[in-house]
């Protein structure tokens, strides 16, 4: 009997613990989710007197960013004081990164708040970049309503890293282009969700997008398509831009990962320079979607030459160590007809056009070590033998990432199943028109990057995940949004957010206000699907049947009707799995906003 109790009361314990937790979880909104929040009793109010001081010189851009925000948000210009010139710690947000603090991860900080004082203390400048992110939400969702502005830092102590180190956005600017505000826009929502890697597609077939000066035609020609209603279509980023956008990013701890596409996906370039193709033939810049057989040629080393010296001007604009080369979809048809390509597989040795890929990356990706730079390609840079050092961006998948992992190379995971933005998110029926598959939401919160059976080794050298955008189907800006929101919300759960607080039904709620932070802020986002689905269950204690119904995506309302009439608000409100009995044979239910109908009501029959 006693162990029956301890039982109950532990049992009873844990429950209130996790009723806890969740509602710890859902308190302020945050996403991604922060490590560990606790609450506390101190709540700061911020006011005209209060400051913003900083520990040392790298932390200064983030004291402004800081200031500015608080700025935007109510109009309060705070002011900014290095350490040294600030006597008395009082009515302060205080940004240190001398934290030194061994368990906390790189780009990890950590939040105090008492009614004197904020501190915000990590071990780099990442981490207060990151603090000063949490901040800024913090200060947002408590604000949603303009006309009732309160500026609080609520009584909170946050501990808080990324789980990984690539926390990685794409974009495909070649299919349709993108003007460089909008890239900064894009750059703004990363940061604003903690991604700091952008993917910037920068070459295809239907475009070049990138000023290179040797080569003045890649955009002359290349940059421009003829569309089929006659209308030419183009643009691409000088390289002024490109700088501009570079130290933009900077700005928002986020690296540009440029990505120029070879030995695939290089029509535009073709267009312009056929020389260095196998047939030489002149084409046009396709206006079209799909894989093309005009690919660079591999025998000639002219293609070499040109494609180092691209290198070298994107090397000059791009100062981090990464760059992306493609090398994916790469039909070898034109490489088996052509004298140079086979004469090259015999001078090398090579046993098939696989391994004259093999041999075109591995030369690029010598060359580009010679720079210091370190290449990324798709996961068909596998095929033929992988090189040295490269990072592979596994897509078709996970099994090119895992088999990567196996011979010691880096990884970023981007499978198509759960990475693809430009998937539909939900019920084709009421969405835009997308490329086609299925990635909703639930799905890219469920992704983990890291398959279980790896061995530690293997897990170590998966640096995250990525979220890719191709833009064969979305024109506008007001598309791309639509597409990333609120999926890119889930992936920075799935990438900054700890795998052991994940939990479905929390983030739902949390995204509740996010969506209207989108609606405050004018930004297009999806709903997510508005389909129901249901489910009998067995309920033991009343020997009878319980319906369940479910939105996959969020928590609608739904009212129902158990006599076959359409649902309205006067129906019975769904809260919980309800009774039925032998009699009910259809349940209708409905989905409803601001008392409409939104979706069609949906007829279950029940027990057929
Ligand atoms: C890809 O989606 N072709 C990488
Ligand atoms: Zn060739």
């Amino acid at each position: 009997m006693k162990v029956k109790s301890t039982v109950v009361a532990l049992l009873f314990l844990s429950l209130l613990a996790c009723k806890r937790d969740f509602n710890a979880q859902t308190a302020y909104s945050l996403i991604p989710l922060p490590h560990s929040l606790q609450e506390n009793n101190q709540v700061f109010e911020l006011n005209k007197k209060s400051r913003i001081v900083f520990s040392d010189e790298s932390l200064e851009n983030s004291a402004i960013l800081l200031q500015e925000y608080i700025f935007s948000l109510a109009n309060l210009k705070l002011d900014i004081f290095p350490q040294a010139e600030v006597k008395r710690m009082e009515n302060v947000i205080f940004l240190s990164s001398v934290l030194k603090e061994e368990r906390l991860a790189a780009e990890g900080y950590r939040l105090s708040v008492d009614k004197d004082k904020v501190i915000l203390t990590s071990n780099d400048a990442d981490g207060i970049f990151y603090g000063v992110q949490t901040l800024f939400q913090l200060f947002e969702l408590q604000n949603l309503d303009p006309d009732n502005l309160h500026l609080i830092v609520p009584p909170i102590r946050l501990w808080d890293e990324p789980s990984f180190s690539y926390r990685g956005m794409h974009l495909d600017v070649c299919r349709h282009y993108f003007d460089v505000d909008f890239i900064k826009h894009y750059l703004d929502l990363m940061a604003y969700y903690k991604f700091n890697r952008f993917h910037w597609h920068l070459t295809e077939d239907q475009a070049w997008r990138i000023e290179i000066k040797k080569y003045p035609k890649l955009t002359d020609i290349g940059a421009w398509r003829t569309e089929s209603d006659g209308t030419r279509y183009g643009g691409f980023y000088t390289q002024e831009e490109i700088k501009e956008v570079v130290a933009y990013a900077k700005k928002l701890h986020i690296i540009v990962v440029p990505e120029i596409e070879m030995p695939g996906h290089s029509r535009a370039a073709l267009a312009a320079y056929p020389a260095f193709s196998c047939t030489g033939k002149q084409q046009e810049v396709p206006n079209n979607w799909g894989v093309f057989d005009d690919i660079y040629c591999a025998g000639k080393d002219e293609t070499f030459v040109f494609i180092q010296d691209v290198l070298d001007e994107v090397i000059n604009l791009f100062p981090d160590e990464y760059i992306h080369i493609g090398g994916d979809e790469a039909p070898k048809i034109r490489w088996e007809k052509c004298e140079k390509c086979q004469a090259r597989m015999q001078a090398e040795d090579l046993k098939s056009e696989h391994e004259l890929q093999s041999y075109f990356i591995k030369r690029i990706s010598v060359y580009l070590s010679s720079k210091g730079k370190k290449l990324i390609g798709w996961d068909e840079i596998l095929e033929g033998g992988l090189a040295e050092n490269a990072i592979v961006m596994s897509w078709r998948g996970m099994e090119g990432g895992i088999a990567a992992t196996r011979q010691g190379n880096q990884v970023v995971m981007t499978p198509g199943t759960h990475c693809y933005f430009d998937h539909y998110q939900a019920d084709k029926i009421f969405e835009p028109k997308a490329i086609g598959g299925y990635t909703s939401l639930k799905k890219v919160y469920d992704f983990n990057p890291i398959p279980d059976d790896l061995f530690t080794e293997q897990k170590n050298l998966i640096l995250g995940a990525q979220a890719n955008v191709w833009t064969e189907y979305i024109s506008s800006t007001d598309q791309i949004e639509y597409m990333i929101l609120p999926r890119m919300l889930a992936l920075s759960e799935v990438v900054w957010g700890s795998k052991k607080n994940k939990n479905w039904e929390a983030f739902q709620i949390r995204l509740q206000d996010h969506f209207k932070l989108f609606d405050k802020k004018g930004l297009r986002f999806s709903k997510g699907s508005y389909r129901l689905r249901y489910e009998i269950q067995w309920d033991s204690i009343q020997n009878q049947k319980k319906l369940a119904i479910f939105s996959e995506q969020y928590q609608p309302k739904i009212y129902f009707t158990l006599d076959g009439t359409e649902p309205n608000v006067k129906s019975r409100l769904y809260s919980e799995p309800f009774l039925i009995s032998d009699q009910d044979s259809v349940v209708s239910a409905g989905i409803f906003e601001n008392g409409k109908l939104i979706h069609a009501a949906t007829h279950f029959e029940i027990g057929k």
